[in-house]
């Protein structure tokens, strides 16, 4: 397929692309604003084969240079943690929600199939059981909310407009060129430099993992076999309290247990997640990658590409990382 995949030079979108070109032979444009999260090197496996426009999803101008030729839209462009949502919300409706709004045009505009990478965050939490594609939503963040609205309006554009749009909602991923600053690579970094563990409130509060692959994975699917105007949940096989993911990392990568440091909690903090991805398995995907085996994985990426994270933990995210635990790192 030719195909428009913006924010992909972020963790998820990277991987998509790997994958896609490597297995599937699509031809690929990708548009990304390059923010802090973004990086030519995560694209680097494919650089030689894609095309790459420098901008924002925001900006109509780059997304017609973008869209030249594509057949479908795979939109990955977002701002997308939950703390920077909470200090600094207005970058997440611009990019979220009015990135998401220029896309849907470009899409109606040349009739292009589209589908929006989503998140289980609009569900809110649940105590028990797991949400599937009928659950009402309920986003607790900023960050939610925007993707939340994004989602709507993607969904209002096949209604109205007969656009085939589709929703693919991930759970929590994790795995290689995850930014540090969320919970499995901020806590396999600081591990690794002996730095402590912020561990939020009580540190019970529960994720899905989900290995990023295997997300990609599923959003493939949902482009090639999902059914126009759906929604599509993409779950981990694995449900995980946060201490739990924090004793596998201290073991895995050798740290005592004395780093640990709880902090004050998350506001608005969600205790648990789980999806039911019972609807895409009906298309034939399934999620390949236990939490054992893709956090030992990860572990070792991580520890075999400092390459990689130094330029970051050197950066701008130890301004972050100052401003947000009010400690600085030690390297
Ligand atoms: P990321 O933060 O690693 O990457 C985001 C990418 O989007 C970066 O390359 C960044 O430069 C780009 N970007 C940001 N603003 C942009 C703009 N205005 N215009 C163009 N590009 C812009 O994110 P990720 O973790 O790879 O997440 C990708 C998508 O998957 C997001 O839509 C997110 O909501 C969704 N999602 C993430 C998770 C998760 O656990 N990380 C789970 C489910 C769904
Ligand atoms: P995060 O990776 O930010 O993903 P999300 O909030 O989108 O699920 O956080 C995952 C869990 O880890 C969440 O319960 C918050 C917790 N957490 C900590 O305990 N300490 C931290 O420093 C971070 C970043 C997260």
């Amino acid at each position: 397929m030719r195909l428009l995949v913006c924010g992909a030079a972020g963790f998820i979108g990277s991987t998509f692309v790997e994958l896609r070109v490597r297995e599937h032979g699509d031809q690929v444009t990708v548009l990304d604003a390059l923010t802090y999260a973004g990086r030519r090197e995560n694209l680097r496996a494919v650089e030689a084969g894609i095309r790459f426009v420098h901008g924002a999803i925001e900006d109509p101008a780059a997304v017609a240079e973008a869209a030249e030729g594509a057949e479908a839209i795979v939109n990955f462009a977002a701002e997308t943690h939950v703390d920077r949502s909470i200090a600094d919300p207005f970058a997440f409706s611009v990019t979220n929600g009015q990135g998401t709004h220029v896309l849907l045009e470009a899409a109606r505009e040349r009739g292009l199939r589209y589908v929006q990478v989503s998140t289980d965050e609009v569900y809110g939490s649940i105590e028990s059981g797991s949400f599937t594609e009928e659950s009402p939503l309920r986003p607790s963040s900023p960050y939610s909310a925007t993707k939340t609205g994004a989602d709507l309006l993607v969904l209002s554009y096949f209604h109205t407009y007969g656009l085939p749009t589709l929703v693919c909602r991930g759970s929590n991923n994790y795995g290689p060129r995850q930014y540090p600053e969320k919970l499995i690579p901020l806590m396999i970094l600081n591990a690794l430099a002996g730095d402590p563990l912020p561990v939020y409130g009580d540190g019970r509060n529960v994720r899905n993992w989900l290995y990023v692959e295997d997300f990609g994975r599923g959003i493939g699917h949902v482009l090639e076999h999902g059914a126009p105007g759906e929604v599509y949940n993409c779950g981990g096989p694995d449900e995980c309290e946060n201490l739990e993911v924090v004793g596998r990392i201290l073991k895995l990568t050798g740290a005592d247990e004395s780093l640990i440091e709880y902090v004050t909690d998350r506001p608005g903090h969600d205790r648990r997640y789980s999806l039911s991805s019972a609807k895409l398995e009906g298309l034939g995907w399934r999620a390949r990658t236990r939490f054992e085996e893709g956090l030992s994985r990860t572990v070792d990426w991580y520890r075999e590409n400092a390459w990689w994270w130094e330029p970051i933990r050197s950066g701008s995210y130890r301004e972050y990382y100052e401003r947000h635990y009010g400690r600085s790192l030690k390297r």
